[in-house]
Protein backbone atom coordinates (compact mmCIF):
# COMPACT_ATOMS: atom_id res chain seq x y z
CA UNK A 1 0.00 0.00 0.00
CA UNK A 2 2.62 2.32 0.40
CA UNK A 3 5.09 4.19 -2.35
CA UNK A 4 7.28 4.28 -0.31
CA UNK A 5 9.87 2.20 1.07
CA UNK A 6 10.61 4.95 4.23
CA UNK A 7 11.14 8.17 4.82
CA UNK A 8 14.28 9.80 4.92
CA UNK A 9 14.60 12.66 7.03
CA UNK A 10 17.46 15.38 6.42
CA UNK A 11 18.20 16.84 9.04
CA UNK A 12 20.61 19.46 9.70
CA UNK A 13 20.83 19.11 13.37
CA UNK A 14 24.78 19.72 12.81
CA UNK A 15 24.08 23.95 13.42
CA UNK A 16 22.91 22.96 16.47
CA UNK A 17 24.92 20.83 18.18
CA UNK A 18 28.17 22.25 17.03
CA UNK A 19 27.36 25.50 17.53
CA UNK A 20 30.31 24.69 20.38
CA UNK A 21 32.14 23.31 18.26
CA UNK A 22 32.62 20.27 21.57
CA UNK A 23 29.46 18.42 20.54
CA UNK A 24 28.55 16.56 17.18
CA UNK A 25 25.69 14.87 16.90
CA UNK A 26 25.93 15.23 12.92
CA UNK A 27 27.68 12.11 12.17
CA UNK A 28 26.14 10.07 9.88
CA UNK A 29 25.71 6.92 12.12
CA UNK A 30 23.29 8.89 14.49
CA UNK A 31 21.09 9.60 11.21
CA UNK A 32 21.43 6.07 10.05
CA UNK A 33 19.71 4.95 12.72
CA UNK A 34 17.33 6.86 12.27
CA UNK A 35 16.48 6.05 8.96
CA UNK A 36 16.55 2.18 9.64
CA UNK A 37 14.67 2.71 12.85
CA UNK A 38 11.81 4.26 11.05
CA UNK A 39 12.31 1.70 7.99
CA UNK A 40 11.66 -1.00 10.57
CA UNK A 41 8.68 0.83 12.07
CA UNK A 42 6.87 1.07 8.88
CA UNK A 43 7.63 -2.83 7.80
CA UNK A 44 6.03 -3.52 11.37
CA UNK A 45 2.95 -1.46 9.81
CA UNK A 46 3.04 -2.17 6.31
CA UNK A 47 2.58 -5.94 6.08
CA UNK A 48 0.10 -8.30 3.65
CA UNK A 49 -0.74 -10.64 6.46
CA UNK A 50 -2.11 -7.88 8.40
CA UNK A 51 -5.21 -5.47 7.61
CA UNK A 52 -3.64 -1.76 7.36
CA UNK A 53 -4.50 0.47 11.10
CA UNK A 54 -3.24 -2.78 12.95
CA UNK A 55 -0.36 -2.28 15.18
CA UNK A 56 2.02 -5.00 16.18
CA UNK A 57 3.96 -5.11 18.76
CA UNK A 58 6.62 -7.24 17.16
CA UNK A 59 6.57 -9.64 14.17
CA UNK A 60 7.60 -12.26 16.98
CA UNK A 61 5.15 -15.33 16.83
CA UNK A 62 6.88 -16.97 19.07
CA UNK A 63 8.94 -17.05 22.55
CA UNK A 64 7.28 -14.41 22.86
CA UNK A 65 3.93 -14.17 20.71
CA UNK A 66 3.97 -10.44 20.25
CA UNK A 67 2.17 -10.96 17.35
CA UNK A 68 -0.61 -8.46 18.79
CA UNK A 69 -2.06 -5.30 18.72
CA UNK A 70 -1.51 -3.99 22.21
CA UNK A 71 -3.68 -0.70 22.95
CA UNK A 72 -0.84 1.13 25.07
CA UNK A 73 2.44 0.05 21.92
CA UNK A 74 0.04 1.14 18.99
CA UNK A 75 -0.95 4.21 20.80
CA UNK A 76 2.46 5.05 21.73
CA UNK A 77 3.34 5.03 17.93
CA UNK A 78 0.60 6.37 17.30
CA UNK A 79 1.97 9.62 19.39
CA UNK A 80 4.77 9.53 17.29
CA UNK A 81 3.10 9.05 13.85
CA UNK A 82 0.63 11.76 14.55
CA UNK A 83 3.75 14.55 15.51
CA UNK A 84 5.45 13.25 12.47
CA UNK A 85 2.67 14.26 10.49
CA UNK A 86 2.86 17.58 11.96
CA UNK A 87 5.92 18.06 10.37
CA UNK A 88 6.71 19.64 7.20
CA UNK A 89 7.14 17.51 4.30
CA UNK A 90 5.48 16.48 0.59
CA UNK A 91 2.25 16.38 0.30
CA UNK A 92 2.45 12.59 -1.02
CA UNK A 93 4.39 11.47 2.33
CA UNK A 94 1.68 13.41 4.27
CA UNK A 95 -1.08 11.27 2.94
CA UNK A 96 0.29 8.55 3.43
CA UNK A 97 1.03 9.21 7.15
CA UNK A 98 -2.68 10.35 7.46
CA UNK A 99 -3.77 7.05 5.61
CA UNK A 100 -1.97 5.09 8.34
CA UNK A 101 -3.13 7.33 11.28
CA UNK A 102 -6.80 7.20 10.28
CA UNK A 103 -6.62 3.14 9.41
CA UNK A 104 -5.35 3.13 12.87
CA UNK A 105 -8.55 5.08 14.60
CA UNK A 106 -10.92 2.96 12.10
CA UNK A 107 -9.78 -0.28 13.83
CA UNK A 108 -9.27 1.12 17.24
CA UNK A 109 -13.33 2.19 16.65
CA UNK A 110 -13.75 -1.31 15.87
CA UNK A 111 -11.33 -2.56 18.68
CA UNK A 112 -13.68 -0.32 21.32
CA UNK A 113 -16.82 -1.39 19.81
CA UNK A 114 -16.05 -5.00 20.90
CA UNK A 115 -14.67 -4.01 24.31
CA UNK A 116 -17.52 -2.18 25.13
CA UNK A 117 -19.66 -5.40 23.78
CA UNK A 118 -17.61 -8.08 26.35
CA UNK A 119 -15.35 -6.72 28.55
CA UNK A 120 -14.59 -2.88 29.57
CA UNK A 121 -12.05 0.24 27.64
CA UNK A 122 -9.40 -1.08 30.00
CA UNK A 123 -8.95 -4.45 27.15
CA UNK A 124 -5.21 -4.11 26.56
CA UNK A 125 -4.44 -6.43 23.41
CA UNK A 126 -6.37 -7.68 20.78
CA UNK A 127 -5.39 -10.04 17.70
CA UNK A 128 -4.65 -8.58 14.69
CA UNK A 129 -7.87 -9.63 13.44
CA UNK A 130 -9.35 -7.27 15.56
CA UNK A 131 -10.97 -9.69 18.68
CA UNK A 132 -10.23 -9.30 22.39
CA UNK A 133 -6.96 -11.33 23.77
CA UNK A 134 -8.51 -14.57 24.47
CA UNK A 135 -6.53 -15.58 27.42
CA UNK A 136 -5.96 -14.88 30.85
CA UNK A 137 -4.31 -11.72 31.76
CA UNK A 138 -3.57 -8.56 33.33
CA UNK A 139 -6.57 -6.68 33.19
CA UNK A 140 -7.80 -3.89 32.64
CA UNK A 141 -5.21 -1.62 32.14
CA UNK A 142 -6.56 2.25 31.95
CA UNK A 143 -3.30 3.60 30.40
CA UNK A 144 -4.50 2.54 26.94
CA UNK A 145 -7.65 4.71 26.36
CA UNK A 146 -5.90 7.80 27.47
CA UNK A 147 -2.95 7.22 25.35
CA UNK A 148 -5.25 6.22 22.26
CA UNK A 149 -6.97 9.45 22.97
CA UNK A 150 -3.61 11.47 23.01
CA UNK A 151 -2.91 10.25 19.79
CA UNK A 152 -5.87 10.92 17.81
CA UNK A 153 -5.86 14.77 20.28
CA UNK A 154 -2.75 14.98 17.81
CA UNK A 155 -4.21 14.57 15.05
CA UNK A 156 -7.28 16.38 15.55
CA UNK A 157 -4.96 19.51 16.89
CA UNK A 158 -3.48 18.89 13.13
CA UNK A 159 -6.70 19.05 11.30
CA UNK A 160 -7.54 22.36 13.15
CA UNK A 161 -4.48 23.88 11.75
CA UNK A 162 -4.94 22.75 8.50
CA UNK A 163 -8.23 24.41 8.57
CA UNK A 164 -10.04 21.25 8.19
CA UNK A 165 -11.92 21.61 11.85
CA UNK A 166 -15.18 20.32 9.63
CA UNK A 167 -13.60 17.21 9.61
CA UNK A 168 -13.30 17.06 13.95
CA UNK A 169 -17.03 15.33 14.44
CA UNK A 170 -15.57 11.98 12.77
CA UNK A 171 -13.85 11.78 16.26
CA UNK A 172 -15.96 13.80 18.12
CA UNK A 173 -19.25 14.71 19.18
CA UNK A 174 -21.07 15.70 22.39
CA UNK A 175 -24.04 13.20 22.15
CA UNK A 176 -24.20 10.57 25.14
CA UNK A 177 -24.39 7.79 25.39
CA UNK A 178 -20.68 8.43 23.97
CA UNK A 179 -20.21 7.32 20.65
CA UNK A 180 -17.46 9.19 19.00
CA UNK A 181 -13.99 7.53 19.28
CA UNK A 182 -12.45 10.75 21.18
CA UNK A 183 -15.35 11.00 23.65
CA UNK A 184 -15.79 7.25 24.58
CA UNK A 185 -11.63 7.32 25.63
CA UNK A 186 -12.36 10.40 27.67
CA UNK A 187 -15.67 9.24 29.37
CA UNK A 188 -14.26 6.05 30.51
CA UNK A 189 -11.09 7.73 31.67
CA UNK A 190 -13.00 10.37 33.24
CA UNK A 191 -15.07 7.73 35.23
CA UNK A 192 -12.54 5.06 35.45
CA UNK A 193 -9.25 6.64 36.48
CA UNK A 194 -9.55 5.66 40.18
CA UNK A 195 -9.76 1.69 39.55
CA UNK A 196 -7.51 -0.16 40.31
CA UNK A 197 -5.84 -1.36 36.97
CA UNK A 198 -2.46 -3.48 35.73
CA UNK A 199 0.75 -1.20 35.32
CA UNK A 200 2.54 -0.62 32.03
CA UNK A 201 4.68 -3.62 32.92
CA UNK A 202 1.65 -5.56 33.06
CA UNK A 203 2.63 -7.01 36.13
CA UNK A 204 1.48 -5.33 39.33
CA UNK A 205 -2.26 -4.19 39.81
CA UNK A 206 -2.93 -0.96 41.88
CA UNK A 207 -2.64 3.00 40.89
CA UNK A 208 -0.15 3.80 38.75
CA UNK A 209 2.02 6.94 37.99
CA UNK A 210 2.13 6.64 34.80
CA UNK A 211 -1.56 5.76 33.76
CA UNK A 212 -2.52 8.93 35.95
CA UNK A 213 -0.12 11.39 33.83
CA UNK A 214 -1.45 9.70 30.73
CA UNK A 215 -5.04 10.06 31.90
CA UNK A 216 -4.73 13.64 33.47
CA UNK A 217 -3.14 14.85 30.14
CA UNK A 218 -5.77 13.26 27.84
CA UNK A 219 -8.61 14.70 30.17
CA UNK A 220 -6.83 18.13 30.09
CA UNK A 221 -6.60 18.07 26.23
CA UNK A 222 -10.03 16.54 25.36
CA UNK A 223 -11.44 19.39 26.96
CA UNK A 224 -9.83 21.91 24.76
CA UNK A 225 -11.58 19.72 21.85
CA UNK A 226 -14.47 19.36 23.73
CA UNK A 227 -14.98 22.64 24.22
CA UNK A 228 -14.71 23.70 20.48
CA UNK A 229 -17.22 20.97 19.48
CA UNK A 230 -19.84 22.90 21.79
CA UNK A 231 -19.51 20.31 24.68
CA UNK A 232 -18.41 22.77 27.53
CA UNK A 233 -20.56 20.84 30.15
CA UNK A 234 -18.19 17.74 29.48
CA UNK A 235 -14.92 20.09 28.81
CA UNK A 236 -15.97 21.42 32.42
CA UNK A 237 -16.24 18.27 33.84
CA UNK A 238 -12.53 16.72 31.74
CA UNK A 239 -10.95 19.93 33.54
CA UNK A 240 -12.29 18.92 36.97
CA UNK A 241 -11.44 15.21 36.96
CA UNK A 242 -7.97 16.19 35.72
CA UNK A 243 -7.15 18.27 38.32
CA UNK A 244 -8.32 15.39 41.16
CA UNK A 245 -6.22 13.07 39.60
CA UNK A 246 -3.26 15.68 39.53
CA UNK A 247 -3.62 15.72 43.21
CA UNK A 248 -3.39 12.02 43.80
CA UNK A 249 -0.19 11.89 40.95
CA UNK A 250 1.88 14.39 44.13
CA UNK A 251 1.07 11.27 46.62
CA UNK A 252 3.28 9.43 44.22
CA UNK A 253 6.08 10.84 45.85
CA UNK A 254 7.96 9.79 48.51
CA UNK A 255 9.98 11.88 50.79
CA UNK A 256 11.56 9.43 52.39
CA UNK A 257 12.90 7.56 49.50
CA UNK A 258 14.23 11.10 47.68
CA UNK A 259 12.13 9.80 44.01
CA UNK A 260 9.10 9.28 42.97
CA UNK A 261 7.37 5.96 42.96
CA UNK A 262 5.36 3.96 40.16
CA UNK A 263 2.07 2.46 42.24
CA UNK A 264 0.09 3.33 45.03
CA UNK A 265 -2.98 1.02 46.75
CA UNK A 266 -1.38 -2.69 44.97
CA UNK A 267 -4.50 -4.77 45.35
CA UNK A 268 -2.83 -7.99 43.34
CA UNK A 269 0.49 -9.01 41.10
CA UNK A 270 4.03 -9.17 41.74
CA UNK A 271 5.30 -7.22 44.92
CA UNK A 272 9.16 -7.94 43.90
CA UNK A 273 9.43 -3.91 43.16
CA UNK A 274 11.26 -3.34 46.22
CA UNK A 275 13.40 -0.50 45.06
CA UNK A 276 10.26 1.35 43.51
CA UNK A 277 12.49 2.46 41.69
CA UNK A 278 10.77 2.35 37.63
CA UNK A 279 11.69 3.75 34.84
CA UNK A 280 7.89 4.31 34.32
CA UNK A 281 8.32 7.74 35.87
CA UNK A 282 10.79 8.86 33.17
CA UNK A 283 8.44 7.52 30.49
CA UNK A 284 5.35 9.33 31.71
CA UNK A 285 7.24 12.25 32.74
CA UNK A 286 8.19 12.13 28.75
CA UNK A 287 5.46 11.04 27.09
CA UNK A 288 2.55 12.88 28.65
CA UNK A 289 3.83 15.92 30.19
CA UNK A 290 1.49 18.87 29.00
CA UNK A 291 2.32 22.76 28.52
CA UNK A 292 2.21 23.77 31.59
CA UNK A 293 5.20 21.65 32.65
CA UNK A 294 3.37 19.11 34.80
CA UNK A 295 6.21 16.62 36.24
CA UNK A 296 7.99 17.07 32.90
CA UNK A 297 11.58 16.23 32.72
CA UNK A 298 12.91 19.29 34.01
CA UNK A 299 11.11 18.50 37.79
CA UNK A 300 13.48 18.34 40.06
CA UNK A 301 11.43 15.18 41.77
CA UNK A 302 11.67 13.27 37.80
CA UNK A 303 15.03 14.17 37.47
CA UNK A 304 15.99 12.62 41.03
CA UNK A 305 14.35 9.57 40.03
CA UNK A 306 16.29 9.32 36.93
CA UNK A 307 19.01 9.73 38.61
CA UNK A 308 18.71 7.06 41.31
CA UNK A 309 17.73 4.94 38.92
CA UNK A 310 20.37 5.24 36.77
CA UNK A 311 22.86 4.83 39.38
CA UNK A 312 21.44 1.31 40.22
CA UNK A 313 21.70 0.28 36.59
CA UNK A 314 25.10 1.09 36.30
CA UNK A 315 25.87 -1.14 39.77
CA UNK A 316 23.78 -4.35 38.25
CA UNK A 317 24.41 -4.63 34.72
CA UNK A 318 27.95 -5.80 33.61
CA UNK A 319 27.73 -4.20 30.20
CA UNK A 320 27.84 -0.96 31.71
CA UNK A 321 31.27 -1.23 33.11
CA UNK A 322 32.28 0.46 29.78
CA UNK A 323 31.32 4.00 30.83
CA UNK A 324 32.86 5.14 27.55
CA UNK A 325 29.14 4.87 26.73
CA UNK A 326 26.33 6.30 28.72
CA UNK A 327 24.66 3.39 30.83
CA UNK A 328 22.22 0.85 29.43
CA UNK A 329 18.58 1.56 31.32
CA UNK A 330 15.95 -1.56 31.69
CA UNK A 331 12.67 -0.52 33.17
CA UNK A 332 13.31 -1.74 37.09
CA UNK A 333 16.51 -3.27 39.07
CA UNK A 334 14.24 -6.37 40.04
CA UNK A 335 12.99 -7.16 36.80
CA UNK A 336 12.97 -10.86 35.61
CA UNK A 337 11.58 -10.76 32.49
CA UNK A 338 14.23 -11.91 30.09
CA UNK A 339 12.07 -11.38 27.16
CA UNK A 340 10.56 -14.81 26.68
CA UNK A 341 9.42 -15.72 30.38
CA UNK A 342 11.26 -15.58 33.96
CA UNK A 343 15.28 -15.37 34.36
CA UNK A 344 17.64 -12.13 34.78
CA UNK A 345 16.08 -8.57 33.38
CA UNK A 346 17.94 -6.80 31.03
CA UNK A 347 18.60 -3.71 29.83
CA UNK A 348 15.40 -2.56 26.71
CA UNK A 349 16.39 -0.03 24.16
CA UNK A 350 12.73 1.97 24.68
CA UNK A 351 14.16 2.69 28.71
CA UNK A 352 17.61 3.63 27.44
CA UNK A 353 16.72 5.84 24.52
CA UNK A 354 14.20 7.43 27.27
CA UNK A 355 17.56 8.62 28.90
CA UNK A 356 18.59 10.23 25.70
CA UNK A 357 15.09 12.48 24.87
CA UNK A 358 15.07 13.31 28.69
CA UNK A 359 18.84 14.54 27.82
CA UNK A 360 18.36 16.28 25.31
CA UNK A 361 15.31 17.87 26.14
CA UNK A 362 16.83 19.15 29.68
CA UNK A 363 19.58 20.79 27.48
CA UNK A 364 16.53 22.27 25.34
CA UNK A 365 15.67 24.05 28.48
CA UNK A 366 19.25 25.44 29.62
CA UNK A 367 20.84 28.61 28.79
CA UNK A 368 24.15 28.69 30.61
CA UNK A 369 26.50 27.24 27.39
CA UNK A 370 28.65 24.76 29.36
CA UNK A 371 25.60 23.11 30.43
CA UNK A 372 24.02 23.02 27.73
CA UNK A 373 27.54 21.37 26.37
CA UNK A 374 27.72 18.62 29.12
CA UNK A 375 23.68 17.69 29.46
CA UNK A 376 24.18 17.19 25.39
CA UNK A 377 27.34 15.11 25.47
CA UNK A 378 25.28 13.13 28.43
CA UNK A 379 22.53 12.46 25.76
CA UNK A 380 24.99 11.65 22.78
CA UNK A 381 26.94 8.80 25.33
CA UNK A 382 22.94 7.01 25.18
CA UNK A 383 22.89 7.47 21.90
CA UNK A 384 26.71 5.76 21.50
CA UNK A 385 24.85 3.01 23.74
CA UNK A 386 22.33 2.21 21.94
CA UNK A 387 24.02 2.56 18.46
CA UNK A 388 26.24 0.01 20.09
CA UNK A 389 24.20 -2.87 20.86
CA UNK A 390 22.07 -2.80 17.58
CA UNK A 391 22.28 -5.73 15.84
CA UNK A 392 23.48 -5.53 11.39
CA UNK A 393 20.97 -3.31 9.69
CA UNK A 394 19.79 -1.90 12.28
CA UNK A 395 17.18 -3.88 14.48
CA UNK A 396 16.90 -3.68 17.84
CA UNK A 397 15.24 -6.46 20.18
CA UNK A 398 13.28 -5.43 23.03
CA UNK A 399 16.08 -6.16 25.62
CA UNK A 400 19.32 -6.25 25.12
CA UNK A 401 21.72 -8.69 27.43
CA UNK A 402 23.09 -7.23 30.47
CA UNK A 403 26.35 -9.51 30.72
CA UNK A 404 27.21 -9.69 26.73
CA UNK A 405 24.78 -6.52 25.32
CA UNK A 406 23.22 -9.26 22.80
CA UNK A 407 19.68 -8.47 21.45
CA UNK A 408 17.07 -10.65 23.08
CA UNK A 409 13.14 -10.89 23.34
CA UNK A 410 10.87 -10.12 20.86
CA UNK A 411 12.98 -8.85 17.57
CA UNK A 412 11.97 -5.50 15.90
CA UNK A 413 10.00 -3.99 18.99
CA UNK A 414 7.91 -1.32 17.30
CA UNK A 415 7.74 0.60 20.60
CA UNK A 416 11.65 0.59 20.52
CA UNK A 417 12.07 2.08 16.87
CA UNK A 418 9.55 4.67 18.11
CA UNK A 419 11.75 5.20 21.47
CA UNK A 420 14.71 5.94 19.38
CA UNK A 421 13.01 8.76 16.58
CA UNK A 422 11.52 10.39 19.70
CA UNK A 423 14.93 10.68 20.90
CA UNK A 424 16.32 12.25 17.63
CA UNK A 425 13.57 14.54 17.51
CA UNK A 426 14.23 15.85 20.97
CA UNK A 427 18.25 16.44 19.84
CA UNK A 428 17.19 18.32 16.86
CA UNK A 429 15.94 21.94 16.59
CA UNK A 430 12.42 21.76 15.31
CA UNK A 431 12.94 24.82 13.65
CA UNK A 432 15.70 22.86 11.17
CA UNK A 433 13.49 19.84 10.77
CA UNK A 434 12.61 19.18 7.58
CA UNK A 435 11.02 15.64 6.41
CA UNK A 436 11.25 14.54 3.00
CA UNK A 437 10.13 11.42 1.18
CA UNK A 438 12.29 9.67 -1.41
CA UNK A 439 10.38 7.51 -3.40
CA UNK A 440 12.36 4.41 -4.68
C1 LIG B 1 4.71 -10.54 29.76
C2 LIG B 1 4.61 -9.06 29.98
O1 LIG B 1 4.30 -8.44 28.81
C3 LIG B 1 5.89 -8.57 30.59
O2 LIG B 1 5.89 -7.19 30.73
C4 LIG B 1 6.04 -9.24 31.91
O3 LIG B 1 7.22 -8.84 32.53
C5 LIG B 1 6.02 -10.74 31.74
N1 LIG B 1 4.86 -11.16 31.02
C6 LIG B 1 6.03 -11.38 33.09
O4 LIG B 1 6.01 -12.74 32.96
C1 LIG C 1 5.77 -6.23 27.49
C2 LIG C 1 5.86 -4.86 28.06
O1 LIG C 1 6.07 -4.96 29.44
C3 LIG C 1 4.59 -4.10 27.80
O2 LIG C 1 4.74 -2.78 28.26
C4 LIG C 1 4.28 -4.08 26.34
O3 LIG C 1 3.03 -3.46 26.13
C5 LIG C 1 4.26 -5.48 25.75
N1 LIG C 1 5.44 -6.20 26.12
C6 LIG C 1 4.16 -5.45 24.24
O4 LIG C 1 5.27 -4.78 23.71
Amino acid sequence: MLNFRYIVFHIFIAAVLTATGSVTFAQNKYEEHLKSSFKHLQSNLNRNDISAGVVIASPSTNSPNYFYHWVRDAGLTMMEITSLYGLPMRVEEKQTLERQIRHWIQFETQNQNIALQNSTLGEPIFTVRGAIYPYPWGRPQNDGPAIRALAMLNYTDSLIKENRANELSQFYRAEMPANSVIKRDLEYVAHHWNDQGFDLWEEVKGLHFFSRMAQQAALIRGAKLAERMNDSGAAGYYRSVAATIRKTIYEHINQGLGYIVPTLSQTDGWRHKTSQLDVSILLASLYFSTDDGFFGPEDQWVKATAEKLENAFVKIYAINSNMTLGPAIGRYPEDVYNGAGSGEGNPWFLATAAYAEFYCRLAGKMTAQKDVIKTKEKALSYFNRIIYHTAPNGHMSEQFNRHNGYNQGAFDLTWGYVSYIRAFRACADNSSIFATLSSF
